[in-house]
């Protein structure tokens, strides 16, 4: 499967571009639809374009695993295809132990889960469950104006995007993911079981200024939108450290982004992360304090959009102790599909696979074969109790 896999999408940086209904993300879904048929699952498509492969009973309650096979820009080959790969893994070793299931099993795989393409992370299980309605997702629009419909009619897909049908029937999801830390290296396992997400959000800051000469515009007399970004970023990453908690700005979009020329607009989003509600909106309040200010000096201004926001999640314990008494249990401040069905009231797990690294959201980030099998065993042992 990883042969398939390694080539789809893939960049000179060795990183993956995998965003959701381009041309390298639907090869992907294609890979994932022939290895269901392979299998002899049968394969559903909701009219968001999230897709689930079934074994076993025709109906009846289920159980579902899977995660994404979206990446990030320049994205690791193992953040969201490592789910995937593992449940059709899983599957085959428990058919290969003669398991007969008694629920049926759905091995899943939700679009857009990074947000890479549209501003809101998880866009397939939000619209899948709900919490997302059709209409806000037809406000939003990727970086050339095309709608998330649009982009899925241009895929040659049908745009349905009221709740699926198919999760309503979900008794238990339980998604794999690679660690995106170094936990379990520091406590030598390979294999965890999460305890819960951080709260976390992106938030777009939009500092506009007056274009000018680059050259013959005084510097008393500019209103630089990049200087009140540019201390913005260094402000994000005090208050962050100071707070024990995680800011970044990893994207930026100059207008008219000429070398010569005192920019009119600066926009940069802020990706804020905090261990509780309460930190993570007195971090996000600090940071654009300081922002406020900084544009009073610079005689710019500042609109904050709060474009994707994620509460807290605790998975659930009952679940946790049920399927993995004695794995690690470890926190995350990624955001997953399992988050958003969870706090959708489905009972939801996740197990992590050690990287070695840590490194994530990046074309270095790895996980070793024989951590991923560890993964695949935990996967199929926690299905096992599940589907019977
Ligand atoms: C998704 O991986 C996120 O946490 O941004
Ligand atoms: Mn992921
Ligand atoms: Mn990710």
């Amino acid at each position: 499967m990883w042969r398939d896999l390694s080539p789809i999408g893939r960049a000179a940086s060795g990183g993956y571009f995998r965003q959701p209904f381009t041309s390298a993300e639907r090869e992907c879904a294609a890979w994932f639809v022939e290895q269901a048929a392979r299998r002899g699952l049968t394969v559903e498509t909701d009219g968001i374009g999230n897709m689930v492969a079934w074994w076993g009973p025709a109906d009846g309650p289920a159980v579902v695993t899977g995660s994404h096979l979206d990446s990030v820009l320049d994205g690791g080959a193992f953040d969201g295809p490592l789910g995937v790969v593992s449940a059709l893994a899983a599957v085959d070793l428990l058919r290969a132990r003669g398991v007969q299931p008694d629920k049926r099993l759905g091995v899943s795989v939700f679009v857009e889960e990074e947000g890479s393409r549209f501003p809101l992370a998880c866009l397939g299980s939000r619209l899948a469950v709900g919490t997302t309605t059709p209409d806000q997702a037809a406000t939003m629009t990727d970086r050339d104006g095309v709608s998330f419909e649009a982009a899925m009619v241009a895929a040659g897909l049908s745009p349905d995007l009221g709740p699926s049908r198919w999760l309503r029937d979900v008794s238990a999801f339980v998604e794999l993911h690679v660690e995106q830390g170094r936990h379990l290296v520091d406590v030598d396992e390979p294999v965890a079981l999460a305890s819960q997400i951080w709260p976390h959000g992106r938030y777009r800051f939009e500092f506009t200024g007056e274009a000018n000469h680059a050259g013959t515009t005084r510097m008393e007399d500019r209103r630089d939108p990049m200087l009140s970004y540019a201390v913005t970023a260094l402000a994000a990453n005090k208050q962050a450290r100071l707070a024990g908690q995680r800011a970044t700005f990893g994207r930026v979009a100059v207008e008219p982004n000429g070398t010569n020329a005192i920019p009119s607009k600066v926009t940069a989003w802020l990706d804020a992360r905090c261990d509780s509600p309460q930190r993570q909106a007195d971090l996000v309040a600090a940071i654009e304090r300081q922002a406020r200010e900084r544009c009073e000096r610079d005689g710019t201004s500042l609109v904050v959009v709060a474009e994707s926001v994620s509460a807290a999640v605790e998975f659930d314990p009952a679940l946790a102790d049920q399927i993995g008494g004695h794995l690690p249990r470890i926190p995350t401040q990624a955001g997953h599909d399992a988050g958003i069905l969870s706090a959708a009231g489905i009972p939801t797990a996740m197990l992590f696979v050690r990287n070695p690294t840590g490194v994530s959201h990046s074309p270095a980030e790895h996980a070793e074969l024989h951590d991923c099998l560890a993964g695949v065993d935990a996967l199929a042992a926690v299905l096992e109790g599940l589907i019977r």
